[in-house]
């Protein structure tokens, strides 16, 4: 039990701050992290003790989550890292986002009469797109770490062999998904078929073996040899379409990340195939337009949720995996469009345009991770890794331990119809054989003169907007307790459907009546939303800080 009280004390979102005497910014006076898991922050601070930077700490960090937190991201998933070389500034984003079987096609989840088949993108392996997280681990180690990706898989090996212990986030979603669970996943997540208890230790011997086959070999150690057949042999045997030319042909992209600027500050966020760059630059640019930090607290909010209405709604028509097609991004990202966009604006909330009648079913929970690491020479990386829904499809494949992601649910399966997240959207993220589902996974980076921050969260379509809501707090607010920053109340709105979502502490009564009278529809959210993991470089101060997210089980920690 005291091992318990321990792990969940330690669980508790901290910030540590620490500055040298003499403030020198030119490089932090140490290192700063903060994920989403005590094991991963910790696997963070050891390979610092070896001799890595922060890309090697990334590495360990994502495979270490991918072990501790298996209903959230893994190497049966995705993600996106987004990376800061502090040596010559040199800034790239690595697209490790799954792609789709190359036998998908784009009616595949349809029936005979056309209509989406219930849970078929979200349950089992049909549901599973070809991973990229391997991939992504071992370009970074090669390409920008110090230390060979056996050592950064070290901490994720041990983790994976000795045991995690469930907390109540594991047991929540646990629950939340057991039903869908094949038999080896549940041999592994469930005590019998219940929900194991809090304090109980999951082992996952076979996950151990295949990150030793990759720390071994590489890339080639998950994309080939056996760890690729057993996995197209589950896979197939349940129904799934891999094969192996899906896993030989599975290659990470080095994208340029959107940048912009928002008042004094610059920012650098996720490229497609995440929608999350363009969309926060769109939201930013309207409110740059209209000056809303000018307006009373009232129309700030009002126009805020105007601003992320239309940006939803572009997103919507427009985003998709540019691979496959035309995006013009230029325009998306103009000034000029922006303020054409926000001058429809007037007291009243818009009617966003209705493209088919929703299913207003929303995700429950948490799942999806995002960490943020600064290190002691400035390397930055922020990264948000998925599978999506929680426990991705699922299914496990046996003989290698690795939970299959549904990412397949983030394209549109038929035109109109939302997903899991109450998106909808058409042509442009239809899905197509080896194209990369729209994401809105938003590792950003912050910079003014002031300060450095590293921020990102899981929370499916709301992630963008809670991006948006912590870069206005640093920006507008001048707010440089980054622990208020991820703790922030938060709301949004996303086009369709067509309401206000929000925390039951993001807006008193008044405030709900105020724009109710200016027609916006509202629904609060009982339970919160998000897990936010952030770090600070205060640069007037040299000082560094990091915050978990006071909703999660994360650990922030500072150290020199
Ligand atoms: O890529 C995306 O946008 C989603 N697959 C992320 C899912 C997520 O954040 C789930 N968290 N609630």
């Amino acid at each position: 039990m005291a091992e318990v009280m321990k792990k969940l004390l330690s669980s508790l979102a901290i910030v540590i701050c620490f500055s040298t005497t003499q403030a020198d910014s030119s490089k932090p006076p140490g290192w700063a992290v903060a994920s989403a898991h005590p094991l991963a922050t910790e696997a963070a601070y050891w390979i610092a003790a070896q001799g890595g930077n922060a890309f090697d700490a990334a590495v360990a960090v994502s495979a270490a989550l991918s072990v501790a937190e298996p209903m959230s991201s893994g190497i049966g998933g995705g993600g996106f890292w987004l990376l800061h070389r502090a040596k010559d500034g040199y800034e790239t984003m690595v697209d490790g986002r799954e792609r789709a079987p190359l036998k998908a096609h784009k009616d595949m989840y349809l029936d005979e009469d056309g209509e989406v088949v219930p849970q078929a993108s979200l349950d089992g392996a049909l549901a599973a797109a070809i991973p990229g997280e391997p991939a992504a681990l071992a370009h970074i180690a090669h390409k920008y770490g110090r230390l060979d990706l056996s050592i950064s898989l070290t901490p994720a090996i041990k983790i994976a062999a000795n045991g995690f212990t469930v907390g109540p986030r594991f047991q929540s979603l646990t629950d939340f998904r057991k039903s869908s669970f094949n038999n080896k996943a549940r041999r592994l997540f469930l005590d019998g078929d219940q929900v194991p208890d809090v304090g109980a230790i999951i082992r996952q011997t076979e996950l151990a073996s295949t990150l030793e086959e990759i720390a071994k070999h590489g890339h080639q150690g998950f994309y080939a040899g056996w760890v690729a057949s057993t996995l197209v042999s589950e896979v197939t045997t349940a129904g799934g379409i891999w094969t192996q030319r899906d896993l030989s042909a599975y290659q990470i992209v080095e994208r340029t990340p959107v940048r912009g600027v928002y008042r004094d500050a610059k920012f650098v966020s996720a490229a497609l195939p995440s929608s999350g760059g363009i969309v926060l630059s769109q939201m930013l640019n309207m409110l740059q337009a209209v000056e809303a930090w000018n307006q009373e607290r009232m129309s700030q909010l009002h126009i805020t949720v105007e601003a992320m209405r239309r940006a939803y709604r572009d997103r919507a028509l427009y985003l998709g995996d540019a691979d496959f097609i035309s995006v013009n991004q230029a325009k998306l990202l103009s000034v000029e469009y922006a303020r054409q966009r926000i001058s429809s604006l007037t007291d009243q909330a818009t009617d966003s345009e209705s493209l088919t009648k929703l299913d207003d079913k929303t995700a429950e929970g948490e799942n999806t991770s995002h960490f943020s690491i600064i290190d002691d020479q400035g390397n930055r990386v922020g990264a948000t890794l998925s599978i999506n829904y929680p426990f991705g499809s699922g299914f496990v494949s046996a003989g290698t331990g690795v939970v299959l992601n549904n990412e397949m649910d983030d394209f549109v399966s038929k035109p109109g119809t939302a997903n899991v997240y109450g998106l909808v959207g058409g042509k442009a993220n239809a899905i197509q054989p080896g194209k990369r589902p729209l994401s809105s996974m938003s590792p950003t980076f912050v910079e003014t003169e002031d300060f450095v921050a590293v921020l990102g969260t899981p929370g499916g379509s709301r992630i963008i907007t809670m991006v948006l809501l912590a870069l206005l707090e640093l920006v507008d607010n001048h707010q440089r307790d980054v622990q208020k920053v991820v703790n922030l109340p938060r709301f949004h709105h996303q086009y369709l459907p067509d309401h206000i979502t929000y925390e039951s502490d993001a807006f008193d009564q008044r405030t709900t009546s105020a724009l109710r009278a200016r027609g916006h529809k509202l629904m609060v959210r009982e339970r919160p939303y998000g897990d936010m993991q952030a770090v600070l470089w205060n640069l007037r101060r040299n000082e560094l800080s990091a915050a978990s997210d006071r909703r999660g089980e994360g650990s922030a920690r500072v150290w020199q």
